[in-house]
Order: structure tokens, then C-alpha cells, then sequence
């Protein structure tokens, strides 16, 4: 969503702002904004458009000021233009906001200010919440105390930073469901939405929690909650480097976030896997091992590609390990009042950790009573943090909208966890053994797969003007092809879906014309040869058929009209290979359209709005 940077110190701000913004501009993207301040001098510069639209404008004007904060918008109250996107001012125009999330009662907040003559200039509810502030600040005298008043009232979510010409030695953040960090320098500190901005600063950084204010100055920081009690916050170091999130030569984030897959998977894999023993060891599960395995149910629950890996987690866990599992959108579980039992497990699977409706969703969970874990790639992420213990994916920095490394390290984990549960139930010794030495090879058999990058490439080609696509799988595939089907719609905006292939007769193959691409996902495996009737059916409608199989199968050969052939593994861990050429797949039609992959239209890397 919504990306926040800030800085107070000695140096000029702006190019720190510019910076900042472009190192979250994968949050959101359709307007940026900075606001300055120095010596009795405020300026805002907004547009409509990307960053690089507003670095050419500062740069031009040679801005320069050592008070300031930028953001990165994503819409939600009001049509991307200029005036909608932040910073928001008051009426008096000397209090600058930005504002990540939404304030729920903004209408009603707005009549009480209309009423006490404030006049309103956009749509968003941010300018309600800039007025709001400043009617506390006049009361109060006191821009930390006016911000904290004002929260009292605000209901909904935001990660928020404020600054004043009437106190221009000051940055006052706040959070509420919205990400927000305190990066710690030497006589000069800065915020941000994320550390992604802040890591070519410093490493030392304070995460901000649920309900707390925070007063920044350029030579220390103090917090309280909202609700005016003390705290004392710890300074934590990050290991993020910056190398890690710039594009390492790759024309997009999305390819070489595909391309690192090798590494990223091994590093999920990294001291977890115990060969000789036949087990996996999760230091994040310590101390819960025996309580996850007694479960008398899993549930796992997250949006996107996420839920995808979720389903693919039931499938294992069930199969493996024998507890029942369930999979739920964490939009529908935080309003659903789901039935749980305190002797149920709740796992979240986020990459951001950052996402609104997990969050919420966890939230209530823990209210539940049930045991609340956490399978994250962003660590000290938000859902990491209300976690009561969790895995981190470890895939490193993921920029590209298109979640893609992200997806193969939660499978990867996921598989740790399964190895984890099942060696503690039914599993044995030697099956454990098989598993083991099995996932240890999955990194290499990746890398095998990217040699196919160039064959994928020329396939692409052919398919650039297709308008629907369907995917099909079965078992552990059956999530393959839904995330298949996202990744072409999320950057190629061609209409796609998953299905299990069986389904297809009970009504996706009305849809079948020569027109028509099916993407077959077909390992050999126990239904191996039901999907290749299946392939029959669509090729006897003319259908045009695409299939991801596997190196020693040779019947697919006569069927297919193309076959990408990949390295075989065993069914439960194959998920994580087969993935692989969708991705390349979606991509590739994707930059022969012509479209940005990493920032594809409407989309935001995080969402923490509902
Ligand atoms: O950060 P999360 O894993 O919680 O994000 C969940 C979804 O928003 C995310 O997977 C989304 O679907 C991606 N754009 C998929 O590529």
C-alpha cells in the first residue's frame, strides 16, 4: 500500500525523501508527495504519476531542508490526482500529514470539523485526520499532545507522520494495523512504512506498535501509547543490506527474484534439515513442537499467494503427518466467527507480514484462544511480531508485486514443517531420511529449470494475444495451477484461472475453442495418467494445450501442442518445482506486452488496508 519515509537532521532532506520513495514505490504508486520545512519555510511538491515524476519537479527547484516527509500513494478515499495525494495540510497550511491506511469514522469527524469551520480541499480522509490534529495542537499547544488527542477519537488504521512549521524540530508517527519503523542515526533519525527505505542509512531501527505515538528529534526519540502511558522502546538491528533490493542487473525485480529462486529456496532450507536423523528443525517452533503435533486440527489461513501455499500445505500436512487441516481467506475468517477449539492450531502465512486482513484475522484468532504461529519472509514484520512463535521463509527482499521467491520458500517451509509433524506422528525413520535427502536437491533441480528461461521465453511469443487462459492440476498441482492463473492475470491483465483438472467437465470446458490455452500441470505422478485424459478432452475441443511435465514422460510428447520438461521430484515437494515455468511464463507474455511487470496496474505489494 501506501509508502511513508521522513527525515530530521543536519543534511538536506530531499534526496533522502527521493530515495526513500523510490525504495517503497512497490507499495503503491499513483501519486508521491513530499513536504518540507526550514526555517519558517514549508513547502509541499505533489503529482499524480510515479516518483520519478516528482524527483525531476524537487530536483528542478532545487528544493532543500533539513525537516521532511514523502509518500508513495496507493488510492483508497478518492481518485488518484494531485490533490488527493500527500501530504496533507490543514486550513492554516502549516501541518503537513501522511497517512497510511483508512480512517473509518472520517465522515463523522469531518461534520464536527465543518461545523467548528474547517474547510475541506480533497476527498481523502487524510485531510480530515490533518484538521483533526490541528484543532487538538491549537488546544493543546504541543504537537505530540494534539496528534495523540486527536488519535483518541480515530477510528480505523494508519501508520501516520506529522510535522509543523509551529515546532519544525519535531516528527511525531504514530501506528494502528499499519507498519511503522524508526530508523536511529547519529544527530539525525528518520521513519519509514518499511526498512527497505531506511537500510542505506542505518541498521538500527525501532518498531513502532499497535496504539503508540512516537516524538522524533534529530537527536533521539521518545514514545508513549495513545493512550499517554510510558514506554520504553528497544533499538533492534537489521541484517537487510542494500545490495539486496536493487535489480542485480535483471531488466525487472520480478525476473531476478525469479532467478534467485536456487538460493532463495536453499536458504529456507539453511541448518533446518537434520539428514542422518531424518527430521527438520525449526528453532522458530521451539518449545511448540509437541503442542502443534497434537493439534486435533490445523488451520491455516492468508490471501493471494499465500493462500495458494496454504492449500498446498494442507495437502502435505494432511497426507504426511495425518492431522486434518484447513484453509481459509483471512478476509472471510476475521469476520466469519469461525468455530475454534484451543486445541487447534492457527498458522499465518504472509511474505510482507504486513497484510491487514491476516493481521486481523490472527488478531481474533489469538482472541480464540488458539495457538497463533506465524510463516513470514519480512522479519519483525507486524504478523511476525503478534505471532506467538513462527517460521521465517528467509527468501530475502521481495520487491516485484508478483510474488514469486516468496511462494517457493513458504512451500519449502511448509514441507519443514510437514517432515517436523509427521516424523513426530507416523512417519518413519527411513521415509524421513528419503524426504530429507529429497529437498536437499530441490535447489539444484530449480536451477535446472531457469536454464529453460530462453525455450519459455519463445513460448511466450506465441501467446501474447491470447484474452483467457486456463491452468490445470491436480493434488498438490491443483494450487499450482491457481497460482499459475494469478501471476498471468496480476501482470498481463489476460483473463486467467485455475481449476482442478478434473473439474474442467463440469463446466470450464464450455470455454474451449482453438482460442483457448490450457496450461496442463502433469508430473508423473498417482494421476498422472487422469490428467492425460483430461489433456485428451481439451485437445479434442481444439483447445490449445501447454504442459508443464516432467523429463522421463513421453506420452505427454503426442498430446501436447508445447511441453516444457522439468526435473521430477517427489509429489509433495513438486509444487515447488512446477511453479517455476508459470512464473517465467507470466512474465514473459507480460514484457511482450509491453506492461511494467513490477508494478502492474491497481496492485500494491502490501496490503494493509481491508
Ligand atoms: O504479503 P502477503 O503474503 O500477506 O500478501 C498476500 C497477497 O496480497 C499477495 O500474495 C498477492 O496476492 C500478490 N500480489 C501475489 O502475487
Amino acid at each position: 500500500m501506501c509508502g511513508i519515509v521522513g527525515y530530521i537532521g543536519n543534511n538536506n532532506c530531499v534526496p533522502i525523501l527521493i530515495e526513500g520513495l523510490k525504495r517503497l514505490e512497490y507499495r503503491g504508486y499513483d501519486s508521491a508527495g513530499i513536504g518540507i520545512i526550514d526555517k519558517n519555510v514549508s513547502i509541499i511538491e505533489k503529482y499524480k504519476g510515479k516518483v520519478s515524476i516528482l524527483e525531476d519537479n524537487v530536483y528542478k527547484k532545487k528544493l532543500s531542508a533539513t525537516l521532511g516527509i514523502g509518500h508513495t500513494r496507493w488510492a483508497t478515499h478518492g481518485e488518484p490526482n494531485k490533490i488527493n495525494a500527500h501530504p496533507h495540510q490543514n486550513n492554516d497550511k502549516d501541518l503537513f500529514l501522511i497517512h497510511n491506511g483508512i480512517i473509518e469514522n472520517y465522515q463523522i469527524l469531518k461534520e464536527l470539523l465543518a461545523k467548528k469551520g474547517y474547510k475541506f480541499y480533497s476527498q481523502t480522509d487524510t485531510e480530515v485526520l490533518a484538521n483533526l490534529i490541528d484543532f487538538h495542537f491549537k488546544k493543546t499547544k504541543d504537537l505530540f499532545e494534539g496528534v495523540r488527542v486527536a488519535l483518541n477519537e480515530v477510528e480505523g488504521a494508519y501508520g501516520i507522520a506529522v510535522i509543523s512549521k509551529k515546532e519544525p524540530d519535531k516528527i511525531v508517527v504514530a501506528k494502528k494495523g499499519s507498519p511503522l519503523v524508526i530508523g536511529v542515526g547519529r544527530n539525525e533519525n528518520y521513519i519509514a512504512s518499511d526498512v527497505n527505505a531506511l537500510i542505506a542509512h542505518t541498521s538500527r531501527v525501532v518498531y513502532l506498535e499497535d496504539d503508540e505515538v512516537a516524538l522524533i528529534t534529530k537527536d533521539g526519540f521518545k514514545a508513549r501509547t495513545i493512550a499517554n502511558h510510558k514506554l520504553d522502546k528497544t533499538i533492534e538491528e537489521i541484517t537487510v543490506s542494500a545490495d539486496e533490493i536493487t535489480k542485480g542487473g535483471y531488466q525487472h525485480y520480478m525476473l531476478k527474484e525469479i532467478m534467485e529462486q536456487p538460493e532463495s529456496v536453499r536458504n529456507s532450507l539453511r541448518g533446518r534439515l537434520l539428514e542422518k536423523e531424518g527430521i527438520s528443525k525449526l528453532g522458530g517452533l521451539q518449545g511448540f513442537e509437541d503442542r502443534i503435533a497434537q493439534s486435533d486440527r490445523i488451520i491455516i489461513s492468508a490471501c493471494g499467494t499465500s493462500w495458494h501455499a496454504a492449500l498446498v500445505g494442507e495437502y502435505m500436512i494432511e497426507e504426511y503427518a495425518g492431522i486434518p487441516v484447513e484453509v481459509e481467506y483471512a478476509s472471510e475468517f476475521r469476520y466469519r466467527n469461525p468455530i475454534i477449539n484451543p486445541n487447534d492450531t492457527i498458522f499465518f502465512i504472509s511474505q510482507s507480514g504486513e497484510t491487514a486482513d491476516t493481521l486481523a484475522a490472527l488478531k481474533e484468532a489469538k482472541k480464540k484462544g488458539a495457538l497463533v504461529l506465524g510463516i513470514c519472509n519480512v522479519v519483525g514484520s507486524s504478523i511476525a511480531r503478534a505471532s506467538e512463535a513462527g517460521v521465517y521463509i528467509h527468501a530475502g527482499p521481495e520487491i516485484g508485486v508478483a510474488s514469486t521467491k516468496a511462494f517457493t520458500a513458504q512451500l519449502s517451509v511448509l514441507a519443514l514443517i510437514t517432515i517436523l509433524l509427521a516424523r513426530k506422528r507416523r512417519m518413519s525413520h527411513m521415509d524421513g531420511r528419503k524426504l530429507v535427502k529429497e529437498m536437499d536437491l530441490i535447489p539444484d533441480k530449480i536451477a535446472k529449470i531457469l536454464t529453460l528461461n530462453k525455450k519459455i521465453e519463445k513460448l511466450a511469443e506465441k501467446f501474447v494475444n491470447a484474452t483467457n487462459f486456463l491452468y490445470l492440476g491436480r493434488g498438490y498441482n491443483f494450487p499450482v495451477a491457481l497460482e499459475g492463473a494469478l501471476k498471468l492475470k496480476e501482470i498481463s491483465y489476460i483473463h486467467a484461472e485455475g481449476y482442478p483438472a478434473a473439474e474442467m467437465k463440469h463446466g470450464p470446458i464450455a470455454l474451449i475453442d482453438e482460442n483457448m490455452p490450457v496450461v496442463f500441470i502433469a508430473p508423473l505422478d498417482a494421476v498422472h495418467e487422469k490428467v492425460l485424459s483430461n489433456i485428451q478432452e481439451v485437445k479434442a475441443r481444439k483447445g490449445k494445450v501447454i504442459v508443464i511435465a516432467n523429463e522421463l514422460d513421453k506420452k505427454v510428447d503426442k498430446m501436447a501442442d508445447h511441453v516444457i520438461k522439468i526435473p521430477s521430484t517427489c509429489p509433495l515437494l513438486a509444487p515447488i518445482l512446477n511453479v517455476i515455468p508459470l512464473q517465467l511464463l507470466a512474465y514473459h507474455i507480460a514484457v511482450k506486452k509491453g506492461l511494467n511487470v513490477d508494478q502492474p496496474r491497481n496492485l500494491a505489494k502490501s496490503v494493509t488496508v481491508e
